[in-house]
């Protein structure tokens, strides 16, 4: 049997290790990016600047030391290392098990090297549902009505987002993960969905 938190340990550890001084640096959410704060920390790099997808991992680095900044001045960011909760061979991603994907979508799509850090249990043939999702509260019953088109979608009893959103999951067929994208991008109401696409430069670091 597999240790998950040794492995995780290891796929942040190895990921801190790609941060250079100087950069700019986005912080994912999870209990796999638990790891790689103190990681990051550890390395002593006194001018890389970080931006948090979480109030959580934003409070963890701060109290570690890192330097963290509101998500409002930079427009680029060097490097974002984060967690999944599936990756498939494509590099498709699943993500917002904790609920955090609008967040981290924002952030990954800002940074020139995603790194994706997971034990190995993430590591899938194949994407399954459900997919996270945050929806905007108004209009909130027509957009349910919408996405219920494509499947079943379960709202979490969860807190809204840090932008006001709610949580939901949705099970539907991801078997095209790029179709079942382009339908959620197209609704008004859907602030993000967890379905990732793989990034221009996009690395995936298992732990084990
Ligand atoms: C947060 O909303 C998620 O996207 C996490 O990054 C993802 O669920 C992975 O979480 P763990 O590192 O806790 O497995």
């Amino acid at each position: 049997m597999i240790d998950v938190g040794a492995a995780k340990r290891a796929a942040a550890e190895q990921a801190a290790e790609l941060v250079q001084d100087g950069q700019r640096v986005g912080l994912g959410t999870g209990s796999t990016v638990e790891f790689l704060l103190p990681a990051l920390a550890a390395r002593g790099l006194t001018t890389i600047r970080c931006v948090a997808t979480s109030p959580q991992t934003e409070r963890q680095a701060r109290e570690l030391g890192l330097h963290v900044e509101p998500f409002d001045a930079l427009d680029r960011l060097d490097v974002a290392i984060d967690g999944a909760d599936q990756v498939a061979p494509d590099g498709w991603l699943v993500k917002g098990g904790g609920g955090a994907h609008l967040r981290e979508k924002v952030v990954a799509q800002a940074a020139a090297h995603f790194v994706v850090i997971v034990d190995e249990s993430k590591v899938v043939d194949a994407l399954t549902p459900p997919v996270p999702l945050e929806l905007r509260p108004y209009g909130l019953q027509a957009t349910l009505h919408l996405v219920g088109e494509l499947g079943k979608v379960v709202l979490r009893d969860a807190p809204t987002s840090p932008d006001g959103g709610l949580i939901a999951d949705l099970h539907a067929d991801v078997a095209d993960p790029a179709a079942l994208a382009a339908r959620l991008d197209e609704l008004a109401g859907v602030s993000a969905h967890g379905l990732f696409a793989p990034a221009p430069r996009q690395d995936v670091v298992v732990g084990r």
